[in-house]
Protein backbone atom coordinates (compact mmCIF):
# COMPACT_ATOMS: atom_id res chain seq x y z
CA UNK A 1 0.00 0.00 0.00
CA UNK A 2 1.62 3.47 -0.89
CA UNK A 3 1.17 5.76 1.96
CA UNK A 4 2.92 8.51 0.28
CA UNK A 5 0.86 11.79 -1.43
CA UNK A 6 1.03 13.04 -4.76
CA UNK A 7 0.02 16.20 -6.98
CA UNK A 8 0.09 17.12 -10.56
CA UNK A 9 0.68 20.48 -10.72
CA UNK A 10 -0.33 21.27 -14.94
CA UNK A 11 -0.19 24.97 -16.53
CA UNK A 12 -3.99 25.58 -17.47
CA UNK A 13 -2.12 26.04 -20.92
CA UNK A 14 -0.54 22.93 -21.57
CA UNK A 15 2.99 23.83 -21.22
CA UNK A 16 4.10 21.82 -18.08
CA UNK A 17 2.74 18.65 -16.01
CA UNK A 18 4.62 17.00 -13.46
CA UNK A 19 4.33 15.02 -10.62
CA UNK A 20 5.08 16.25 -6.83
CA UNK A 21 5.57 12.81 -4.50
CA UNK A 22 5.36 13.59 -0.67
CA UNK A 23 6.11 11.50 1.63
CA UNK A 24 8.60 9.69 4.69
CA UNK A 25 11.83 7.85 2.64
CA UNK A 26 9.91 8.79 -0.51
CA UNK A 27 12.99 7.51 -2.84
CA UNK A 28 12.04 3.83 -1.61
CA UNK A 29 8.37 4.31 -2.75
CA UNK A 30 8.65 5.38 -6.16
CA UNK A 31 12.05 4.13 -7.03
CA UNK A 32 10.92 2.30 -10.00
CA UNK A 33 9.53 5.34 -11.57
CA UNK A 34 12.69 6.95 -10.49
CA UNK A 35 14.95 4.76 -12.00
CA UNK A 36 12.66 4.67 -15.09
CA UNK A 37 13.17 8.37 -15.76
CA UNK A 38 17.05 8.27 -15.39
CA UNK A 39 17.52 4.59 -17.09
CA UNK A 40 21.15 4.59 -19.10
CA UNK A 41 20.80 8.36 -18.55
CA UNK A 42 24.24 10.44 -17.74
CA UNK A 43 22.94 11.66 -14.39
CA UNK A 44 24.08 14.97 -12.61
CA UNK A 45 23.66 14.85 -8.88
CA UNK A 46 24.16 18.25 -7.70
CA UNK A 47 23.75 18.46 -3.26
CA UNK A 48 23.82 19.67 -0.26
CA UNK A 49 27.70 19.29 0.94
CA UNK A 50 25.83 19.75 4.42
CA UNK A 51 25.67 15.87 3.64
CA UNK A 52 29.44 15.20 3.58
CA UNK A 53 30.46 12.73 4.06
CA UNK A 54 28.91 10.50 2.26
CA UNK A 55 30.93 7.10 2.59
CA UNK A 56 28.27 5.78 5.46
CA UNK A 57 25.35 3.52 3.69
CA UNK A 58 23.23 5.40 5.81
CA UNK A 59 23.81 8.54 4.89
CA UNK A 60 20.56 10.01 2.16
CA UNK A 61 22.98 10.96 -0.22
CA UNK A 62 24.81 7.60 -0.49
CA UNK A 63 21.26 5.34 -0.32
CA UNK A 64 20.30 7.80 -3.59
CA UNK A 65 23.94 7.40 -5.58
CA UNK A 66 23.42 3.70 -4.62
CA UNK A 67 19.82 3.67 -6.39
CA UNK A 68 20.88 5.65 -9.44
CA UNK A 69 23.76 3.22 -9.83
CA UNK A 70 21.49 0.77 -10.43
CA UNK A 71 20.41 1.81 -13.57
CA UNK A 72 23.37 3.77 -15.08
CA UNK A 73 26.74 3.59 -15.40
CA UNK A 74 27.18 7.32 -15.47
CA UNK A 75 26.60 9.59 -12.23
CA UNK A 76 28.35 12.84 -11.83
CA UNK A 77 28.26 14.15 -8.30
CA UNK A 78 28.92 17.85 -7.02
CA UNK A 79 29.03 18.86 -3.77
CA UNK A 80 27.74 22.07 -3.01
CA UNK A 81 27.23 24.88 -0.05
CA UNK A 82 24.41 25.94 0.73
CA UNK A 83 24.76 29.02 1.53
CA UNK A 84 23.29 31.94 -0.33
CA UNK A 85 26.69 33.79 -0.40
CA UNK A 86 27.13 30.88 -2.75
CA UNK A 87 24.17 31.24 -5.09
CA UNK A 88 26.47 33.56 -7.75
CA UNK A 89 27.88 33.39 -11.07
CA UNK A 90 31.09 32.37 -10.03
CA UNK A 91 29.80 29.01 -8.28
CA UNK A 92 26.99 28.99 -11.66
CA UNK A 93 29.87 28.89 -14.01
CA UNK A 94 31.87 26.43 -12.00
CA UNK A 95 29.38 23.87 -12.02
CA UNK A 96 28.34 24.51 -15.63
CA UNK A 97 31.83 23.83 -17.02
CA UNK A 98 32.65 20.75 -14.68
CA UNK A 99 29.08 19.15 -16.38
CA UNK A 100 30.40 20.13 -19.91
CA UNK A 101 34.13 18.52 -19.30
CA UNK A 102 32.25 15.42 -18.37
CA UNK A 103 29.88 15.81 -21.86
CA UNK A 104 26.26 16.38 -20.45
CA UNK A 105 24.21 15.80 -23.18
CA UNK A 106 20.50 16.95 -24.29
CA UNK A 107 19.35 13.84 -22.41
CA UNK A 108 20.99 14.01 -19.42
CA UNK A 109 19.28 14.34 -15.99
CA UNK A 110 20.59 17.17 -13.38
CA UNK A 111 19.13 15.98 -9.94
CA UNK A 112 19.35 18.55 -7.22
CA UNK A 113 19.22 17.56 -3.94
CA UNK A 114 19.15 20.01 -1.16
CA UNK A 115 17.81 23.40 -0.03
CA UNK A 116 16.66 26.54 -1.68
CA UNK A 117 20.42 26.99 -3.04
CA UNK A 118 21.19 24.43 -4.40
CA UNK A 119 17.55 23.66 -5.97
CA UNK A 120 18.36 27.42 -7.31
CA UNK A 121 21.19 27.12 -8.98
CA UNK A 122 21.31 23.63 -10.56
CA UNK A 123 18.09 24.33 -11.48
CA UNK A 124 19.13 27.54 -13.17
CA UNK A 125 22.31 25.90 -14.80
CA UNK A 126 19.70 22.82 -15.95
CA UNK A 127 17.50 26.00 -17.88
CA UNK A 128 20.56 26.92 -19.76
CA UNK A 129 22.50 23.89 -20.71
CA UNK A 130 22.69 23.35 -24.15
CA UNK A 131 19.49 25.32 -23.82
CA UNK A 132 17.69 23.39 -21.23
CA UNK A 133 18.20 20.02 -19.83
CA UNK A 134 15.61 17.70 -17.68
CA UNK A 135 16.44 17.94 -13.75
CA UNK A 136 14.60 16.92 -10.55
CA UNK A 137 14.04 18.63 -7.37
CA UNK A 138 14.87 16.56 -4.50
CA UNK A 139 14.16 19.25 -1.74
CA UNK A 140 16.16 18.46 2.14
CA UNK A 141 15.04 21.36 3.60
CA UNK A 142 11.07 22.73 5.12
CA UNK A 143 11.71 25.84 2.97
CA UNK A 144 12.58 24.14 -0.21
CA UNK A 145 10.26 21.42 0.10
CA UNK A 146 7.36 23.82 0.48
CA UNK A 147 8.31 26.70 -1.95
CA UNK A 148 11.17 26.81 -4.02
CA UNK A 149 11.33 23.33 -5.06
CA UNK A 150 7.82 23.63 -6.53
CA UNK A 151 6.79 25.88 -9.87
CA UNK A 152 10.12 26.38 -12.03
CA UNK A 153 11.72 29.75 -10.19
CA UNK A 154 15.60 29.32 -10.81
CA UNK A 155 18.43 31.78 -10.43
CA UNK A 156 20.84 33.48 -9.21
CA UNK A 157 21.78 36.07 -6.68
CA UNK A 158 24.04 39.66 -7.12
CA UNK A 159 25.04 42.12 -5.31
CA UNK A 160 22.63 44.15 -6.77
CA UNK A 161 19.67 42.41 -5.50
CA UNK A 162 18.05 38.40 -4.68
CA UNK A 163 17.27 36.27 -7.64
CA UNK A 164 17.85 38.63 -10.19
CA UNK A 165 19.03 36.16 -12.70
CA UNK A 166 17.36 33.41 -13.57
CA UNK A 167 14.80 31.82 -15.89
CA UNK A 168 11.44 29.54 -15.51
CA UNK A 169 12.52 26.42 -15.96
CA UNK A 170 10.01 23.59 -14.88
CA UNK A 171 11.44 20.67 -13.27
CA UNK A 172 10.05 16.79 -14.48
CA UNK A 173 9.54 15.98 -11.14
CA UNK A 174 9.75 16.73 -7.42
CA UNK A 175 10.42 14.08 -4.39
CA UNK A 176 10.12 14.84 -1.09
CA UNK A 177 11.03 12.98 1.71
CA UNK A 178 9.69 14.55 4.64
CA UNK A 179 11.82 12.57 6.60
CA UNK A 180 14.85 14.86 6.06
CA UNK A 181 13.17 17.66 7.98
CA UNK A 182 14.18 15.50 10.96
CA UNK A 183 17.99 16.00 9.53
CA UNK A 184 17.68 19.70 9.81
CA UNK A 185 19.32 22.95 12.46
CA UNK A 186 16.50 24.21 13.99
CA UNK A 187 16.92 27.40 12.19
CA UNK A 188 16.75 26.15 9.15
CA UNK A 189 13.52 24.36 10.25
CA UNK A 190 11.99 27.63 11.69
CA UNK A 191 12.77 29.65 8.48
CA UNK A 192 10.67 27.15 6.46
CA UNK A 193 7.46 28.19 8.45
CA UNK A 194 7.72 31.93 7.51
CA UNK A 195 6.90 29.99 3.54
CA UNK A 196 4.11 28.20 5.34
CA UNK A 197 2.48 31.11 7.31
CA UNK A 198 2.71 33.07 3.96
CA UNK A 199 0.56 30.64 1.76
CA UNK A 200 -2.17 30.71 4.37
CA UNK A 201 -1.89 34.37 4.96
CA UNK A 202 -2.73 35.35 1.29
CA UNK A 203 -5.25 32.71 0.61
CA UNK A 204 -6.35 30.30 3.40
CA UNK A 205 -7.73 31.63 6.53
CA UNK A 206 -8.94 28.09 7.62
CA UNK A 207 -5.23 27.00 6.73
CA UNK A 208 -4.12 29.89 9.32
CA UNK A 209 -6.05 28.75 12.09
CA UNK A 210 -5.29 25.47 12.06
CA UNK A 211 -1.57 26.54 12.14
CA UNK A 212 -2.32 28.96 15.10
CA UNK A 213 -4.00 26.09 17.03
CA UNK A 214 -1.69 23.34 16.23
CA UNK A 215 1.96 24.98 16.19
CA UNK A 216 3.01 23.51 19.30
CA UNK A 217 2.43 19.91 17.56
CA UNK A 218 4.11 20.77 14.56
CA UNK A 219 6.78 21.83 16.23
CA UNK A 220 7.33 18.66 18.01
CA UNK A 221 7.05 17.03 14.39
CA UNK A 222 4.55 15.09 15.70
CA UNK A 223 2.70 13.05 12.96
CA UNK A 224 1.15 13.84 11.09
CA UNK A 225 1.19 17.41 11.19
CA UNK A 226 4.30 18.31 9.50
CA UNK A 227 3.51 16.76 6.12
CA UNK A 228 0.00 17.27 6.17
CA UNK A 229 1.33 20.88 6.02
CA UNK A 230 4.00 20.70 3.19
CA UNK A 231 1.26 18.72 1.55
CA UNK A 232 -1.20 21.74 1.71
CA UNK A 233 1.62 24.21 0.80
CA UNK A 234 2.33 22.77 -2.09
CA UNK A 235 -1.33 22.07 -3.09
CA UNK A 236 -1.60 25.94 -2.66
CA UNK A 237 1.52 26.50 -4.45
CA UNK A 238 0.57 24.40 -7.40
CA UNK A 239 -3.06 26.07 -8.07
CA UNK A 240 -1.26 29.39 -8.04
CA UNK A 241 1.15 28.05 -10.02
CA UNK A 242 -0.66 26.65 -12.52
CA UNK A 243 -2.74 29.28 -13.17
CA UNK A 244 0.32 32.04 -13.75
CA UNK A 245 3.85 30.28 -14.47
CA UNK A 246 5.21 33.65 -15.29
CA UNK A 247 4.33 35.63 -12.33
CA UNK A 248 2.02 38.35 -14.61
CA UNK A 249 -0.39 38.10 -11.77
CA UNK A 250 -1.67 36.03 -9.08
CA UNK A 251 1.73 34.42 -8.74
CA UNK A 252 3.06 37.62 -7.27
CA UNK A 253 0.96 37.21 -3.97
CA UNK A 254 3.13 34.38 -3.49
CA UNK A 255 5.75 37.57 -2.87
CA UNK A 256 4.16 38.47 0.51
CA UNK A 257 6.90 39.33 2.20
CA UNK A 258 9.59 39.30 -0.03
CA UNK A 259 10.10 42.54 -1.32
CA UNK A 260 11.37 44.13 2.22
CA UNK A 261 12.97 40.68 2.82
CA UNK A 262 15.27 40.29 -0.55
CA UNK A 263 16.16 44.01 0.20
CA UNK A 264 17.66 43.26 3.90
CA UNK A 265 19.27 40.06 2.12
CA UNK A 266 21.07 41.83 -0.20
CA UNK A 267 21.73 44.85 2.02
CA UNK A 268 23.45 42.23 4.45
CA UNK A 269 25.31 40.74 1.52
CA UNK A 270 23.44 37.58 1.73
CA UNK A 271 25.24 36.77 4.79
CA UNK A 272 23.68 33.75 6.53
CA UNK A 273 24.73 34.50 9.95
CA UNK A 274 22.49 37.60 10.15
CA UNK A 275 19.40 36.59 8.16
CA UNK A 276 18.39 33.58 6.39
CA UNK A 277 15.92 33.95 3.55
CA UNK A 278 12.76 32.57 5.97
CA UNK A 279 13.99 34.42 8.64
CA UNK A 280 13.90 37.85 6.05
CA UNK A 281 10.31 36.98 5.03
CA UNK A 282 9.08 36.41 8.27
CA UNK A 283 10.00 40.16 8.94
CA UNK A 284 9.02 41.56 5.59
CA UNK A 285 5.34 39.23 6.51
CA UNK A 286 5.20 41.42 9.68
CA UNK A 287 6.13 44.42 7.93
CA UNK A 288 3.65 44.01 4.98
CA UNK A 289 0.72 43.72 7.65
CA UNK A 290 2.14 46.74 9.90
CA UNK A 291 2.13 48.62 6.43
CA UNK A 292 -1.15 47.69 5.80
CA UNK A 293 -2.70 48.76 8.77
CA UNK A 294 -1.28 52.11 8.54
CA UNK A 295 -3.08 52.35 4.73
CA UNK A 296 -6.16 50.85 6.83
CA UNK A 297 -5.83 47.53 4.64
CA UNK A 298 -6.51 45.48 7.73
CA UNK A 299 -6.73 45.23 11.68
CA UNK A 300 -4.20 45.93 14.38
CA UNK A 301 -5.97 42.51 15.68
CA UNK A 302 -4.86 41.02 12.22
CA UNK A 303 -1.10 42.56 12.75
CA UNK A 304 -1.41 41.30 16.13
CA UNK A 305 -2.09 37.90 15.12
CA UNK A 306 0.33 37.74 12.83
CA UNK A 307 3.26 38.65 14.79
CA UNK A 308 2.08 36.13 17.82
CA UNK A 309 2.05 33.43 14.25
CA UNK A 310 5.34 34.05 13.27
CA UNK A 311 6.29 34.31 17.22
CA UNK A 312 5.04 31.32 17.97
CA UNK A 313 7.22 29.41 15.23
CA UNK A 314 10.25 31.12 16.30
CA UNK A 315 10.99 33.63 13.53
CA UNK A 316 11.73 37.29 14.32
CA UNK A 317 8.99 39.65 13.18
CA UNK A 318 10.99 43.23 13.51
CA UNK A 319 14.12 43.99 11.78
CA UNK A 320 15.33 46.45 14.44
CA UNK A 321 15.06 43.61 17.33
CA UNK A 322 16.49 41.26 14.97
CA UNK A 323 20.46 40.20 16.64
CA UNK A 324 20.71 44.23 16.60
CA UNK A 325 21.18 44.25 12.93
CA UNK A 326 21.51 48.12 12.12
CA UNK A 327 20.47 49.44 8.84
CA UNK A 328 20.03 52.30 6.82
CA UNK A 329 16.43 52.74 5.96
CA UNK A 330 17.25 54.85 2.72
CA UNK A 331 19.75 52.26 1.72
CA UNK A 332 16.68 50.21 2.31
CA UNK A 333 14.58 52.25 0.11
CA UNK A 334 16.74 52.54 -2.40
CA UNK A 335 17.47 48.84 -2.51
CA UNK A 336 13.31 48.01 -3.04
CA UNK A 337 13.73 49.55 -6.64
CA UNK A 338 15.72 46.10 -7.45
CA UNK A 339 12.43 44.45 -6.62
CA UNK A 340 11.36 42.42 -10.27
CA UNK A 341 7.74 43.87 -9.79
CA UNK A 342 8.86 47.51 -10.07
CA UNK A 343 7.62 48.72 -13.40
CA UNK A 344 8.34 51.69 -15.15
CA UNK A 345 10.32 52.82 -11.63
CA UNK A 346 6.76 52.22 -9.64
CA UNK A 347 7.30 49.82 -6.73
CA UNK A 348 4.73 47.68 -6.30
CA UNK A 349 3.56 45.89 -2.78
CA UNK A 350 2.31 42.85 -2.18
CA UNK A 351 -0.41 44.22 0.68
CA UNK A 352 -2.79 41.86 3.10
CA UNK A 353 -6.72 42.97 2.94
CA UNK A 354 -6.95 41.28 6.36
CA UNK A 355 -5.93 37.15 6.73
CA UNK A 356 -6.42 35.43 4.07
CA UNK A 357 -7.07 38.01 1.51
CA UNK A 358 -4.40 39.82 -0.57
CA UNK A 359 -4.07 43.02 -2.87
CA UNK A 360 -1.17 44.55 -4.90
CA UNK A 361 -0.63 48.23 -4.82
CA UNK A 362 1.47 50.08 -6.86
CA UNK A 363 0.55 53.90 -6.31
CA UNK A 364 1.80 54.16 -2.29
CA UNK A 365 3.63 57.84 -1.94
CA UNK A 366 7.61 58.00 -1.65
CA UNK A 367 7.00 59.67 1.73
CA UNK A 368 4.37 57.10 2.94
CA UNK A 369 7.38 54.69 2.08
CA UNK A 370 10.43 56.39 3.80
CA UNK A 371 8.39 56.95 6.60
CA UNK A 372 6.90 53.56 6.84
CA UNK A 373 10.73 52.38 6.69
CA UNK A 374 12.00 54.70 9.52
CA UNK A 375 9.90 53.89 12.22
CA UNK A 376 10.45 50.04 11.29
CA UNK A 377 14.17 50.25 10.76
CA UNK A 378 15.65 53.34 13.10
CA UNK A 379 12.99 54.39 15.54
N1 LIG B 1 8.67 31.72 -4.17
C1 LIG B 1 7.73 32.45 -4.92
C2 LIG B 1 7.37 31.82 -6.21
O1 LIG B 1 7.78 30.70 -6.49
O2 LIG B 1 6.67 32.41 -6.99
Amino acid sequence: MSVYKKIIIKDLKGSFKYPIFIGRDIINQIRFDFQKQIKNKKVFLIYDDFFNPINKASNPVSKLKKIISQVTTSLKVFPVKSRDTNKNFNKLQSLIEKMLFYKIDRDSVIITFGGGVIGDIGGFAASILLRGINYIQMPTTLLAQVDSSVGGKTGINTKLGKNLVGAFHQPAKVIIDTSLISTLPKRELYAGFAEVIKYSLICDKDFFQYLDLNYKKILMMKKPFLEDLIFKSCLIKSKIVSQDEKEKGVRAFLNLGHTFGHAFEALLNYKNSHLIHGEAVAIGICMAFRLSEKLNLCSKDDVIKVENIISKFKLPNCIKKHKNLKLDYKKVFKKLYSDKKVKNGKLTFVLPKGIGNTILKNNLKEKTILDFLKEEIHE
